[in-house]
């Protein structure tokens, strides 16, 4: 741009929201593996699994039938009423019917959807660090400022109802939940959650639950839908779903939001049509097919992912300064490092570890990209193929023994 160009653009809430440390990462291994190098996609949280056929053929079958025109704003209907089923049934969600469903493009958008609905300027936003970073840029997008509960390795990461509350200001409007959580794969008790729903009563707050990763869990865990604990604050609880995660469909693009509250709803249908008016119509026909078809597919993916998940932990054991956390859901491995194992890597920081694992050809997301209380971490997305994963796993060990 010009200079001359450049001066006539005042300041703008868009320019604090950064490009994206992860992005920066995949570029560099994007252009290793176009120079034909090996490379380890350990940075991003995209499902290496196909689309279920019978997916793909809900999608051919409506593009054969013509069904590529203008759809409702709001979701096709078939959709809205399977997936308002689908939360009655399978999340617990009680009395949800289709108008209370949002179809979205992706739960990223159905997060810049809820934000912008729900938040006024200056509007404060409890989320957790560290927090998946798009949460707090969708934040800030909306007017809204996110306040930040920090989670802690001794306590599990667990999201502290108490520690919530001693968060909450007069501006404070929501407190947002993610569980299984990105980055730190923990996930809530439904004690926790209660806990939570609690202090959002107390304190007159609004919940939003992103739930993106419900159907990535390891036995024991168990998901709880915060709606389906909360009992006469089901109304104030919005939530968040989608597609990417539980049927492997990222490229796709569908989530959906859900909500009782009518203003809300009204505020939701407009932000839809003047952002997209209506999720591609053929994404939609493939997400009525993933969520009214047949679902053995889920149990088979989970259990892959749990393969990859111990070969990582396993080889991540036993190194100095390294300790990592055992997800109990979502594909990521969280660990910390002593600040004192940098010297040892021949790294400053976390941040210098990442960049010199991708230079190495193996990607990773340092923790100061996904908060600010957690720089000393690293996060390893075990969502690429398992061979990839464990040939991933036998390098990253090496090159965490013995530096970078
Ligand atoms: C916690 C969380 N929520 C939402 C999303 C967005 O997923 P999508 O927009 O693909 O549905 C992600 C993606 O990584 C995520 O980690």
């Amino acid at each position: 741009m010009t200079a001359i160009a450049a001066e006539r653009l005042s300041a703008h809430r868009l320019d604090d929201v950064s490009l994206g440390k992860i992005v920066q990462i995949r570029e560099v291994l994007l252009r290793a593996q176009a120079a034909g190098s090996r490379v380890v996609r350990f940075e991003s949280g995209d499902p290496s699994f196909s689309v279920a056929p019978h997916v793909l053929d809900a999608i051919g079958a409506a593009a054969a039938a013509g069904k590529t025109h203008y759809i409702p704003n709001d979701g096709i209907p078939e959709l809205r009423a399977a997936l308002a089923a689908k939360l009655r049934d399978k999340n617990g969600i009680a009395d949800v019917t289709n108008h209370d469903v949002f179809v979205t493009n992706g739960a990223m958008h159905a997060l810049y959807v809820t934000f912008g609905a729900l938040l006024g300027a200056g509007d404060e936003v409890i989320i957790p660090d560290p927090m998946w970073t798009e949460v707090a840029d969708n934040i800030r997008l909306a007017g809204g400022r996110a306040v930040r509960v920090s989670l802690r390795a001794e306590d599990d990461y667990a999201y502290d109802a108490e520690a919530i509350e001693r968060a909450i200001t007069p501006q404070t409007r929501a407190i947002f939940v993610n569980t299984p959580h990105n980055p730190t794969g923990a996930v809530l008790s439904r004690e926790q959650l209660e806990a939570i729903v609690d202090v959002a009563r107390a304190n007159d707050l609004w919940i939003i639950s992103d739930e993106a990763y419900e159907d990535v869990l390891y036995e024991p865990a168990v998901h709880h839908s915060v709606a389906s604990l909360a009992g006469d604050w089901a109304d104030r609880v919005i939530s968040v779903f989608s597609f990417s995660k539980s049927h492997a469909m990222s490229g796709l693009r569908v989530g959906y939001i859900v909500t009782t509250a009518s203003t809300l709803q009204e505020r939701i249908g407009k932000l839809l049509r003047c952002t997209i008016n209506g999720v591609n119509s053929l994404a939609q026909w493939g997400a009525l097919a993933a969520v009214t078809g047949p679902q053995d597919h889920l149990a088979a993916m989970r259990e892959e992912y749990r393969g990859r998940r111990d070969a990582l932990v396993h080889a991540l054991r036993d190194i100095p300064g390294i300790t990592p956390f055992v997800p109990s859901g979502a594909f990521y491995l969280w660990a910390e490092i002593d600040p004192e194992a940098y010297d040892r890597l021949g790294v400053a920081d976390a941040d210098g570890l990442s960049r010199s694992l991708a230079a190495n050809g193996i990607g990773s997301a340092p923790g100061d990209a996904f908060g600010e209380s957690c720089v000393d971490a690293i996060r390893f997305a075990f969502s690429c193929d398992t061979t990839m994963v464990r040939t991933g796993a036998t390098l990253l060990r090496t090159a965490l023994l013995e530096g970078v």
